[in-house]
């Protein structure tokens, strides 16, 4: 089959396929099945659809400018701002509706109206600017699940100025390497956060890094979270968050109008290689992009309130979290805390208290629901919600189910997004009022994505049989380019083939009759945990720097815990020490988030014979899953070695 877009969406007597419930194809935002064909037929230019959804402040005229692949560029001629398409176009109609709800971890609890949000996105915006922040200077934000996350985000947005965000659970030393990847001046952090039951000191990491880097900040703002709890001194280059909005409170800035192919924001993310690669995003394309899918696959509406469970520190928090239903003119919800305090029925009471009507969030999130049991949803009225979202990564069967029957009822939709950092926006997935589901496969390409699953020369491979899933022709939420430059952006994503540029995402994935994606995982060296991107290479050298280790692999166990294989230096006794310097060392290098699971000593990695490490295999032993043939290895004695060390370890 040569093209999973136009055959994808007829489902012919597949018994697993779950038809778009009645009730909610009546009043979908998509409901008529020509929208398929009509991309099909009309190209780029049908993306007009989504630029439509924005409002302009100079008129685009070229839909896609393609004339120097693979550097395309999206509604090249117009001009808008990315702020005042999320905040002052909707005061006309919707001044007091709320835009984020916010509950702390402590039980706090903040609102903002539309006109709430564009008073302090202006007076952050002209603080910024009175600290000498210009139209294209990089502000990195490094902060917790606190409204002053997306206030800053879109105070920078406002003044062209693109923001850095980078995960506050990532450590000094990848902060450090981010502000200087991005030559970035300026920094927005806080004193501290709560994590579990203690304050935790952020201010000092964000100092760390600051020391660090090689670069010297002009100014950091620090916004007060813990108050009295955390005492931080400020150094002269320092400013209180709530002091500089008191001080510029009530002061317009004009938003600055921004080529579409201006950078909105970057966003580091592991690579094929150890360096964390910069995605840049353009403004025009990517909020349009971002916009249309929050509408035609989320299903999102202004009234609706709405709930992107991911953190703002990645890629899916910005889109879906911030920009998407913002734009949208939605009422999102913003939550600081663990689905599990109080209790592990947080998420279902939040749900209920706030009438969520769609709710995304990651198949790992969903694991744990499941884990912890039933009796937690079903002890809350969920009548509210209307459409289930998951990303990150693929859900079994099993989970779609559980997550549709006891979060949803039994009878809303629950679409499976596929996408990427790069891809900006979701790319694969259902339109929930027109196309079956199959639990377990993504989905077909939405309108306008030309995705294939390919083999080595590029050819489309047979229904069923394993491939690459790459992009043949440009989507508007596409990155722009990498902050390291063109040559690294070629490399790390593109090929030219005889029917020109092709986009590799780096999955490996299978394709049904249907035209139905299903994703088998990545197929370089990135591992996903926790919904979260690392490349191995990193995480490996990270460890390699333990005194005592010669060798290390890392792999995800699949129920979001990273394991870490390690060999040390002959002499050197692996005890409980090692393993906690192990994992000190990539809490450091990366961050708490990274911190392994498990860390399994072993005489020697299981190696092919060119001295390649087998991840796979030492994947699926994490797994506790079976493996195949391993007469192929140099050394295929270490295997039933490692797989007894790691079953008396779980
Ligand atoms: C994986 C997150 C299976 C995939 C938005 C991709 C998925 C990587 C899905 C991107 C899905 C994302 N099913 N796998 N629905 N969605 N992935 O950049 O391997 O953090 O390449 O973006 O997550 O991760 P990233």
């Amino acid at each position: 089959m040569d093209d999973p877009g136009t055959d994808g969406r007829l489902v012919d007597g597949d018994e697993d396929a779950v038809p778009p419930p009645a009730d909610f194809r009546t009043r979908a935002a998509a409901s008529d099945p020509a929208v398929y064909e009509r991309f099909d037929r009309e190209g780029p230019e049908a993306w007009r659809a989504a630029a439509d959804l924005l409002t302009w402040d100079r008129e685009y005229e070229t839909v896609l400018d393609d004339s120097d692949p693979p550097f395309y560029e999206w509604f090249p001629d117009g001009r808008l701002n990315a702020a005042a398409n999320c905040v002052d176009r909707h005061l006309d109609e919707r001044r007091n509706q709320l835009a984020i709800r916010w509950f702390g971890k402590r039980g706090e609890r903040r609102s903002y109206t539309y006109l709430d949000l564009h008073r302090e996105v202006n007076a952050v915006a002209a603080g910024l600017r009175d600290l000498g922040v210009e139209e294209d200077d990089v502000v990195t934000l490094y902060l917790p699940m606190i409204p002053e996350l997306p206030i800053a985000m879109l105070a920078c947005a406002r003044i062209g100025a693109p923001h850095n965000v980078v995960f506050a659970g990532l450590s000094a030393e990848a902060l450090a390497t981010r502000i200087d990847a991005a030559d970035s001046e300026y920094l927005i952090t806080c004193d501290g956060y709560y994590r579990r039951e203690d304050a935790f000191n952020q201010k000092s990491k964000a100092d760390n890094a600051r020391i660090r880097a090689e670069g010297e900040l002009s100014a950091a703002v620090v916004v007060d979270r813990l108050g009295d709890e955390l005492a931080v001194s400020l150094g002269d280059d320092e400013h209180e968050y709530d002091a500089l909005v008191d001080a510029h409170d009530g002061e317009t800035v004009e938003p600055v109008a921004r080529d579409a192919t201006d950078l909105l924001f970057v966003m580091y993310t592991s690579g094929t290689t150890g360096r964390p690669k910069g995605v840049e995003h353009a403004t025009g394309g990517y909020l349009a992009h971002v916009a249309w899918t929050t509408r035609k696959v989320l299903d999102v509406r202004p009234d609706d309130t709405y709930w992107c469970a991911a953190d703002i520190g990645w890629i899916t928090g910005h889109s879906y979290g911030v920009y998407g239903p913002l734009a949208t003119g939605t009422t999102t919800v913003l939550y600081e805390g663990s689905p599990d305090y109080p209790d592990r029925d947080r998420v279902w009471d939040l749900i209920e208290r706030n009438a969520v009507s769609v709710f995304y969030t990651s198949p790992t999130a969903i694991r744990s629901f499941m884990k912890w049991g039933a009796e937690y949803p079903e002890s809350h009225d969920l009548s509210s919600i209307r459409l289930l979202g998951t990303v990150g990564e693929s859900i079994t069967p099993k989970a779609w189910r559980w997550y549709r029957e006891h979060v949803g009822g039994g009878d809303v939709p629950v679409v499976d997004t596929w996408w990427q950092t790069e891809t900006g926006a979701i790319s694969l997935a259902t339109l929930p009022g027109i196309t079956p589901m199959k639990p377990g496969k993504v989905g077909p390409p939405l309108p306008g994505i030309d995705a294939r699953v390919v083999d080595e020369d590029g050819e489309p491979v047979d229904p069923g049989e394993s491939g690459y899933l790459t992009l043949a022709s440009p989507w508007p939420g596409m990155l722009r380019g990498l902050r390291e430059g063109d040559e690294r952006y070629l490399r790390e994503y593109w090929v030219e083939g005889e029917d020109g540029w092709r986009y590799r995402t780096g999955d490996g994935a299978t394709v049904d009759e249907d035209g139905y994606v299903t994703i088998l995982g990545r197929v370089d060296d990135v591992i996903n945990v926790r919904a979260q991107r690392f490349n191995t290479g990193e995480l490996e050298a990270a460890i390699v720097d333990a005194d005592g280790v010669t060798e290390a692999a890392v792999v995800g166990d699949g129920d979001g815990h990273i394991v870490a294989y390690v060999t040390t230096k002959s002499g050197v006794e692996p005890d409980e020490a090692l393993r906690d310097a192990v994992a000190d060392r990539l809490a450091s290098a990366v961050g708490d988030v990274a911190r392994p699971d498990r860390v399994v000593f072993t005489p020697e990695l299981p190696k092919t014979r060119s001295g390649k490490i087998m991840r796979r295999l030492l994947e699926d032993i994490a797994r506790g899953e079976e493996f195949g043939d391993v007469s192929a290895l140099r050394n295929p004695e270490v295997v039933g070695e490692i797989e007894s060390t790691v079953r008396e370890m779980s």
